[in-house]
């Protein structure tokens, strides 16, 4: 059993990977930004925590944050602001992920999951300069977590869908673009997230055909 936090936690990503987690039989501290979120996550069994990233990269000390990471295990990052203004996003998808590392390191956790995005993802198809903007931000917060000592782990999905978890993946250090549903996503994160043999690699995932037990087997360093 481990302690784990989860910033993003009642997001699309954040909800099936608390669930996960929760499953495995790990203690969850869920961090979300809205208090009506709180319920649903301790009806899961998580301990929610109110917390608003934005606000706490803003006042410049990751004090709280580091308070809530104290003895965990790992953080995982799966917040983001993609349908926010840009300004929003490149605090939450950006500053957030340098200022969470810090508080981990404050607070002596070394384990850290990223959630990014897949470089390739909607290239040629006339998305709007946000966009580019976006995924600009999202590459440099993989450069700020890959330039601290922690044991991070960049995950790199392609297309997020809502589609059922079918446990079958694509997922390696350059793999051709595609989507995976949030569900799938959510069960690599809580199988890397035990796996100390995966550290300080970027990994893209996709759907694909390998069970995900055998696909993080491959890109773990046994
Ligand atoms: N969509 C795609 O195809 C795609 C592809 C690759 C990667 N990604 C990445 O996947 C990640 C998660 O995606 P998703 O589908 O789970 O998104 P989501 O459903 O929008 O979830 C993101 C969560 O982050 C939370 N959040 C936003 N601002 C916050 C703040 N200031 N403090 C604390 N929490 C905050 C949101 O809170 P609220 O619930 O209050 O809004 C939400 O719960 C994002 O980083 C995204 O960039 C997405």
């Amino acid at each position: 059993m481990s302690r784990i936090v989860v910033i993003g936690a009642a997001g699309g990503v954040g909800t099936r990977l608390v669930g996960e987690l929760i499953a495995r039989g790990d203690v969850v501290a869920a961090i979300h930004r809205r208090p009506e979120q709180a319920e649903q996550l301790r009806a899961v069994g998580a301990e929610p925590v109110l917390l608003d990233v934005a606000d706490e990269v803003r006042s410049g000390v990751p004090d709280r944050l580091a308070e809530v990471a104290r003895g965990a295990d790992a953080l995982v990052y799966a917040a983001g602001a993609s349908s926010a203004p840009i300004d929003v996003a490149r605090v939450v998808d950006g500053d957030g992920v340098a200022f969470a590392a810090r508080a981990a390191q404050a607070a002596g956790v070394d384990r850290f999951l990223l959630v990014s995005a897949f470089p390739d993802a909607w290239r040629g198809q006339g998305m709007p300069a946000a966009f580019e903007e976006y995924m600009g931000i999202k590459k440099d917060a993989d450069v700020a977590l890959a330039a601290t000592g922690l044991d991070w782990v960049i995950v790199r999905p392609g297309t997020l869908t809502t589609g059922a978890r079918t446990g079958r993946i694509a997922l390696g250090p350059a793999i051709a673009y595609g989507d995976v549903s949030r569900a799938d996503l959510a069960a690599v994160l809580a199988e890397i997230v035990h796996r100390p043999g995966v550290s300080r690699q970027v990994v893209e995932l996709t759907d694909g055909t390998a069970p995900i037990t055998d696909a993080v087997d491959a890109v773990a360093r046994l």
